[in-house]
């Protein structure tokens, strides 16, 4: 499947579960049937139907309707740490087959898929078992969102090294205003420019008012040249 991509952040808190939801109301605009997937999240509450997790809750109110809330989040713990911790704590493992399953599942109902990992590049999910393994064994173009704040120029380099040298390829970038921009904003951006190996491909403002959430796809291209399915 080509419409497929993965998204990491510069770190987690990064604004990767905003990016992800303007990415899929891009892609729904442009005539996809899209979703997302959150193979693994940590950090859920328990409600009358179970444990929800906040971005998986999100990726789902963006994707297209009808899709139960595991079909978007299979692996979920209560706890926010670390997958592997609380995986081991519960000893319930992460297995790249459970991960890779859903998404297989997940393309029978949708044709553009954006799969939001967790915290950072190099995020455990268990003994020897990294997610850039599972992205790897995937083959999914990787789309980064940078968090930007100080720090960001060095976090975003390195992460682009880390995805290169997994062989994977860097399929664009996003800008996101996770707090105010800085005064020395447009300069932390065109470093980015010039540096990173792949396309801005929006820059997505700062907002104090949740429910700008619901528009910020207006801010965003899509990945690569296909930009519509009706072309
Ligand atoms: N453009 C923005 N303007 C203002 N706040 C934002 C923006 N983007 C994200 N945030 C806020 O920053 C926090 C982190 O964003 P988000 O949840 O998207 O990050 P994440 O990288 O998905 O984090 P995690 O690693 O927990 O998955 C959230 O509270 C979110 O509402
Ligand atoms: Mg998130």
């Amino acid at each position: 499947m080509k419409n497929c991509w993965f998204i990491t952040g510069t770190d987690t808190d990064a604004g990767k579960t905003v990016a992800t939801c303007g990415l899929l109301q891009a892609a729904t605009q442009r005539g996809w049937r899209a979703a997302g997937y959150k193979p693994v999240a940590s950090g859920s509450e328990m409600t009358a139907e179970g444990l929800r997790n906040r971005d998986g809750l999100l990726l789902q109110r963006y994707s297209l309707p009808g899709l139960r809330y595991a079909e978007i989040n299979p692996l979920i713990f209560g706890e926010a740490t670390s997958p592997h911790i609380v995986s081991q704590a519960e000893n319930r493992p992460i297995t790249a087959q459970a991960m890779s399953a859903g998404l297989q599942h997940l393309k029978k109902s949708a044709d553009w898929i954006a799969v939001e990992g967790a915290g950072g590049w190099f995020t455990p999910l268990g003994e020897d078992f990294l997610y850039p393994d599972w992205v790897a064994r995937e083959q999914l173009p990787v789309i980064l969102v940078v968090g930007m704040k100080l720090g960001c120029i060095n976090h975003a380099l390195l992460t682009a090294r880390a995805i290169e040298a997994s062989g994977l390829v860097m399929a664009g970038w996003i800008a996101s205003n996770v707090q105010p921009p800085q005064y020395r904003h447009q300069p932390y951006l065109q470093t980015l420019i010039h540096s990173l190996p792949a396309p801005l491909l929006g820059e997505i403002p700062h907002f104090t008012d949740d429910q700008a959430i619901s528009s910020c796809g207006q801010y965003l291209d899509l990945p690569e040249s296909v930009r519509s399915a009706t072309y």
